[in-house]
């Protein structure tokens, strides 16, 4: 008390004790749970993984299976959340719908609203969270092309269910490739959780007076949608189409990029911790190259990228201040690839990142932690005099 240390950005402040997520950055290193990102991304599947976040161990065959079952039973959104969302106009950007309708979700079910829930109350808000949150996604995809929305089948698996409810039609059964099932459920895996960023420590800190679930996630939305966190996705993709229609002149930006005078980043690179590669763009470049492959696509954009990794990763500018691609590079082609819109991007990283929220919201209020609340350094005017408007 009476001494505080100045610390803008949070740069080297601990807020929290937490048991999640493991981040080495400067080894580029990443684990849930003990468990590596490599590996999850590989063997797991992304109900598993929201499931080892949320409750700290990988799930049984009948955990796993209650699990989702539970969700599945909660998959459908109040009908009269409709008419909140025909409210929207037709292109009105995906992440302010999103957030708008998840914090919604706390006057459809207010039972969310009473801070002493029993665990079992709380562990209901949980799965009627994971369930509709990806209802509300593949809604607001099917606004955004004008078409009707589809309802959840309980016959499949939440990634799969998920990709029916977008991609799905109302006039035939449509068959969701193995490929894309497995691309989105490694996707969302490498997003599910990154310790204490922007939009994380945003979940805590709402979370931390009381305020509910829904509202708080709805917060940490808000906080993802900013090109400089998850909105990088979208910026990404929008960066490399503008180099491609450029000429493709890949120097000339990384130039730009270099230049203090100009405000101008090269989206996708560098990161508050990782001063090495990311761990999770090498597992999305691989895949990006796999299932571009498998689909037969050339995507023109992923040479541009390419090109722009390679001259970024050797020039001094870069390689002094550790600047690498991030998990945000690679992710907007894989997207692309499976049809979905650019301004889709960070919602899709936010259905990833939900069980990492939920999770960390979970430890905050188990830790009882206090409320946050951060000091700061007064520099403003001391002790002025109150002057009458005319004599000002
Ligand atoms: N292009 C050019 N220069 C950069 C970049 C970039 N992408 N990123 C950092 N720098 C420079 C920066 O200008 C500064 O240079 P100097 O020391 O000469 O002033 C130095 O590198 C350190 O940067 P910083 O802004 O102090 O670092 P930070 O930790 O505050 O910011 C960051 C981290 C991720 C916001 C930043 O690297 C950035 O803006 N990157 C582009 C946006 C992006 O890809 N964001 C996604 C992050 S990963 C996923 C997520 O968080 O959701």
């Amino acid at each position: 008390t009476g001494f505080i240390t100045l610390d803008s950005g949070f740069k080297n402040t601990g807020a929290t004790k937490s048991s999640i997520t493991f981040l080495d950055g400067e080894k580029g290193i990443l684990k849930y749970r003990g468990y590596s990102i490599e590996q999850l991304a590989e063997k797991s599947t992304f109900l598993e993984v929201a499931y080892l976040l949320i409750y700290g161990n990988l799930p049984t065959q009948k955990q796993i299976e209650d699990f989702q079952h539970q969700i599945s039973r909660h998959t459908l959104v109040h009908e009269d959340m409709k008419k909140f969302f025909d409210g929207f106009p037709s292109k009105s950007h995906p992440m302010g719908q999103l957030s708008s309708l998840v914090c919604s979700l706390s006057s459809f079910y207010p039972e969310s609203l009473d801070p002493n829930q029993t665990k079992e109350e709380f562990d209901l808000t949980i799965i009627k969270l994971l369930g509709k949150m990806a209802t509300i996604v593949s809604w607001i995809y099917k606004k955004s092309l004008g078409h009707p929305v589809i309802y959840p089948k309980n016959k499949y698996d939440y990634v799969t269910n998920f990709l029916h409810m977008t991609f799905g039609q109302r006039t035939e059964e449509v068959e969701i490739d193995e490929v894309v099932i497995d691309a989105m459920n490694k996707l969302l895996i490498l997003h599910a959780d990154h310790e204490q960023n922007c939009s994380t420590s945003t979940v805590r800190i709402v979370g931390s007076s009381d305020c509910n679930l829904y509202a708080s996630i709805s917060a940490g939305i808000s906080a993802l949608w900013g090109p400089l966190h998850g909105g990088a996705n979208q910026a990404v993709i929008e960066m490399l189409e503008k180099i491609k229609n450029d000429g493709g002149d890949v120097d000339k930006w990384v130039n730009k990029a270099k230049d203090k005078n100009d405000s101008f980043r090269l989206m996708g690179f560098g990161h508050r911790v990782y001063k090495n590669f990311d761990p999770r763009a090498k597992i999305i470049k691989k895949a990006c190259d796999d299932i571009l492959e498998k689909l037969g696509i050339n995507d023109p954009v992923l040479d541009i990228a390419k090109k722009l990794e390679e001259v970024a990763l050797s020039d001094p500018y870069f390689v002094e201040r550790k600047l690498y691609p991030n998990v945000d590079f690679y992710s907007g082609i894989i997207y692309r690839a499976l049809g979905f819109p650019t301004e889709m991007f960070t919602v899709l990283f936010a259905l990833g990142r939900l069980p990492g929220w939920i999770a960390q919201w979970k430890e905050m209020r188990e830790n009882k932690e206090p409320i946050g609340r951060p000091r700061q350094v007064y520099v403003g005017e001391n002790d002025r005099d109150f002057v009458p408007i005319e004599k000002r």
